[in-house]
């Protein structure tokens, strides 16, 4: 595996961890190696010490042998992909000698104006072979032409079939379970739809800010960053029509409907189904613009939303009329990702009180299923319905480690299997329903709404949902 970007903060915090734990668990062929591609100018053996220093700490790495092992791994190459110089495409070039036959794995965790260059780079080296593949790291470019080129670029060096965009909330175990869910399962499928669903709420809070990372967060903002990719392909997996097969294709078929379904929010639209906001100083910490960084806040990063809340629509058969609310954000007062889908209510209701059932999919943390129920409480008196939850959690169920989601997508990368990655058209759909909405918030040219760090979003995404008597799931 060929990590471009190999220094840098995706690699220290996901890639490497995952490809130790990899190594650890005995799914690394022998003689498999990770060269890290920086401009960096480190050696093989300060590579080395710097993850020692930066990436063992958090692993609780107690195996030494199988430590030393993964260090073993490790090589550095120098390299300046848009440079004059050479040397770097000689050492790769050097390195990778004699092992034509092996499975190569291009991981491309730089930013995506480099992915172009990148591949050009590598073929110019001859360094592609048939069993090459290519990894793309979100966000593919920031609108749909943007996407395209790169898709262009990338589809000039390398087939459709050797690219994997990664998209890595589709290796979470809970957003898989979900299609195990829905299909392996007979008592849902009558009831996955318009007559029995109110509406659908998706939230991906998150209690960080952005700290040094303005110089990306003041062009990506929450849309384009989390929406675009993570959040949609939620929406995906949850109004997908059932496909005939779980293969590489049918079930990226069947997203990709769902995206060409999405009801566009044009112009005026966007006032009243999408909502932005950005942190300001709260009780969380400092104010999006006050995060220390070493680049100082400029107009982008006064217009740039860190929260946004997005009412969807899936125009088909199954889900006309069901709204689908999107909502994500960082300084958020918790970090909880979560799919709530509530039904509707009973149509004659006997007891007072009550209310209607949720099935509550929790992602992280205490991943899980809990359908929330109507219940008695215990007792004589008056009949009250009271809402519980019948609780499946995954790690008192299943009692085994549950691997990282860039864990389980790296394997499937060196298996050759795609099924979890996005492929292009998926991708350009997504960009062509993001766009007008980016357009009209651009061309408004108004700061977002404020939000204080360590609450869960301005007044106005609460509002949304208020309208219609919705309100936004926020029990644990
Ligand atoms: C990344 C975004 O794709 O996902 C980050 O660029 C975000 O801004 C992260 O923090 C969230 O991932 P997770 O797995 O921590 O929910």
């Amino acid at each position: 595996m060929i990590v471009f970007g190999g220094t840098g903060d995706l690699s220290m915090r996901k890639l490497l961890p995952a490809l130790y734990h990899s190594d650890r668990d005995g799914r690394l062929a022998p003689g498999s190696r990770v060269i890290a591609l920086s401009r960096g100018g480190l050696t093989d053996a300060g590579f080395r010490g710097k993850v020692e220093a930066e990436v063992r700490p958090g692993l609780h790495a107690d195996d030494a042998e199988g430590w030393e092992r993964f260090l073993g791994r490790l090589r550095h190459v120098s390299l300046d992909v848009g440079g004059p110089r050479r040397d770097g495409w000689t050492a790769l070039t050097h390195l990778l000698a004699g092992r034509e036959d092996t499975a190569r794995i291009f991981y491309l965790a730089s930013p995506p104006a480099t992915f172009g260059p990148f591949c050009r780079g590598v073929h110019d080296a001859g360094l592609v072979t048939p069993r090459s593949r290519v990894v793309l790291e979100k966000p593919l470019g920031r609108d749909l032409a943007g996407a395209r080129r790169i898709n262009d670029e990338v589809g000039a060096i390398f087939g459709e079939h050797q690219i994997f965009r990664i998209d890595h909330y589709l290796g979470k175990e809970t957003v898989q379970n979900l299609l195990v869910l829905r299909f392996a399962n007979a008592f849902l499928e009558p009831i996955w739809n318009s007559l029995w669903i109110d509406h659908v709420q998706i939230t991906v809070a998150e209690s960080v800010g952005t700290p040094g990372r303005r110089g990306y967060y003041d062009q990506a903002g929450a849309l384009r960053d989390m929406v675009q990719n993570h959040l949609l392909q939620l929406l995906c997996l949850v109004a997908m029509e059932p496909p005939s097969r779980n293969d590489r294709e049918s079930i990226r078929d069947e997203k990709l409907k769902v995206l060409q379904a999405l009801r566009p929010i044009t112009g005026t639209e966007a006032d009243r189904f999408t909502v932005r906001g950005q942190y300001v100083a709260g009780e969380a910490g400092p104010g999006y613009l006050d995060e220390p960084d070493q680049t100082a806040p400029t107009t982008a990063s006064h217009r740039v939303e860190t929260f946004t809340a997005v009412r969807a629509e899936v125009k088909n058969w199954r889900w006309a009329g069901v709204p689908f609310y999107l909502r994500t954000g960082k300084r958020m007062p918790y970090r909880r990702s979560e799919i709530v889908v509530q039904f509707k209510d009973v149509p004659h209701s006997i007891f007072p009180g009550g209310g209607p059932n949720r099935l509550v999919l929790r992602l992280q943390p205490g991943e899980g299923i809990h359908l929330h129920i109507m219940a008695k409480e215990p007792g004589a008196g008056e009949v009250v319905p009271r809402p519980v939850p019948l609780s499946l959690s995954f790690a008192d169920t299943f009692r085994t480690r549950v691997p990282e989601a860039y864990e389980r997508l790296l394997m499937d990368v060196l298996a050759g299997n795609p099924t979890l990655f996005m492929r292009r058209d998926e991708v350009e759909a997504a960009w062509s329903w993001i766009d007008p909405i980016a357009a009209t918030w651009e061309a408004a040219g108004t700061a977002p709404d404020p939000y204080p760090a360590g609450t869960s979003g301005p007044a106005a995404a609460h509002e949304m949902l208020g309208r219609s008597g919705r309100a936004w799931h926020e029990e644990d």
